[in-house]
């Protein structure tokens, strides 16, 4: 089948209790780990290229990519969405590039500034058959060049969102209810220690959710920020050379608990980074003797392609309905 939107596969994930997973993509190995997963586990699947993705590879080449999982895999709907479109503009040249949903990240800006610029997007996207994410809060962490501190970042507030959502027409929103992006959430610092000394970050925010929820109900909620960083690729990053700090991630059964409720798509980069970090770095250190490109991605496609599975059958729900 084309390229979809997202609007048939977040109904029936509302519906379902199941989230679908979006997950960045920057090279042919990491399309091909996820989508071979995808295809598998005939699991529905998001594809999302950010604004830096986009001029690392060049605006043809990923979009393509996208193109040949499409055909490899002809019978799981993908979606190709811009993630964090930071203006008007990147969001058109990714509808003229055939993208079928675009978030603009507009959530920086004052509340009426936000909804001025999303609604201009929906507009257009809409006259082109595109959906439209849109974010309201803001999240801590790095994203592209941005850096947000905590002390910078703030919940989603629920007494704003059935305007946002009325006044800009967008067909989801996301949130912000406590996660982050990058892999350096949450430092011991940000967790208490449970009776066994194991780090425990703070729960996320389902009381802000649960409001979100009662002033829109039926309407698609996106988490980002939602790699629970692995600590085995961690550990396998700092073993073979690498100095990744102490971060435990969103603990994944929070996640399942969000894929259940309104939470249609769950947002997961950095664990894809971290994989393919740390199997390149122990392949290297394994095989000092090897230079072959394909020899040290295979793995680190192989092990893409299982993080992945995982990620479907055990946090998002999503294998089996596509
Ligand atoms: O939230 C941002 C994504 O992880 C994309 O990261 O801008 O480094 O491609 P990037
Ligand atoms: P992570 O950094 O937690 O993977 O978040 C990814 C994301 O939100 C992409 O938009
Ligand atoms: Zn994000």
């Amino acid at each position: 089948m084309p390229l979809v939107t997202t609007t048939e596969m977040f109904k029936k994930a509302y519906d379902g209790g199941y989230a679908i997973g979006a997950f960045n993509v920057n090279n042919m190995e990491i399309v091909q780990g996820i989508t071979d997963a995808c295809r598998e586990e005939n699991a529905p699947v998001i594809l999302q290229v950010s604004k830096g993705a986009r001029a690392y590879a060049n605006r043809t080449y990923l979009k393509k990519l996208v193109e040949a999982a499409v055909i490899e895999c002809p019978n799981i709907p993908i979606a190709l969405h811009l993630d964090h479109g930071d203006s008007y503009e990147t969001c058109v040249s990714c509808i003229e590039d055939g993208f079928t949903s675009v978030m603009i990240d507009a959530s920086s800006k004052p509340f009426n500034e936000n909804i001025e610029i999303t609604k201009k997007v929906v507009e257009y996207a809409h006259d082109h058959g595109v959906v439209v994410e849109a974010e309201l809060g803001a999240l801590a962490g790095v994203e592209d060049e941005v850096q947000v501190s905590a002390a910078d970042s703030h919940y989603t507030r629920p007494e704003e969102v059935e305007e946002f959502v009325a006044r800009t027409g967008c067909d989801s929103l996301a949130i912000a209810i406590g996660t982050s992006h990058g892999a350096y959430k949450f430092t011991p610092d940000q967790c208490t220690r449970n009776a066994e000394g194991i780090l425990v970050p703070p729960e996320l925010r389902f009381d802000i959710l649960d409001e979100i929820v009662k002033k829109l109900p039926g309407f698609p909620i996106v988490l980002h920020g939602s790699s629970s960083v692995p600590q085995d690729y961690v550990k396998m990053i700092n073993t073979h050379g690498g100095k990744m700090p102490d971060a435990v991630g969103v603990p994944e059964d929070q996640l399942r608990k969000a894929a259940k409720l309104a939470v249609c798509k769950i947002n997961i980069d950095s664990d894809l980074r971290l994989t393919m970090t740390g199997t390149i770095r122990q392949f290297f250190e394994e095989h000092p003797d090897k230079f072959d490109p394909r020899e040290y991605l295979k793995p680190a496609r192989a092990n893409i392609k299982e993080l992945v599975r995982h990620k479907l059958v055990d946090v998002l729900g999503c294998a089996g309905k596509a």
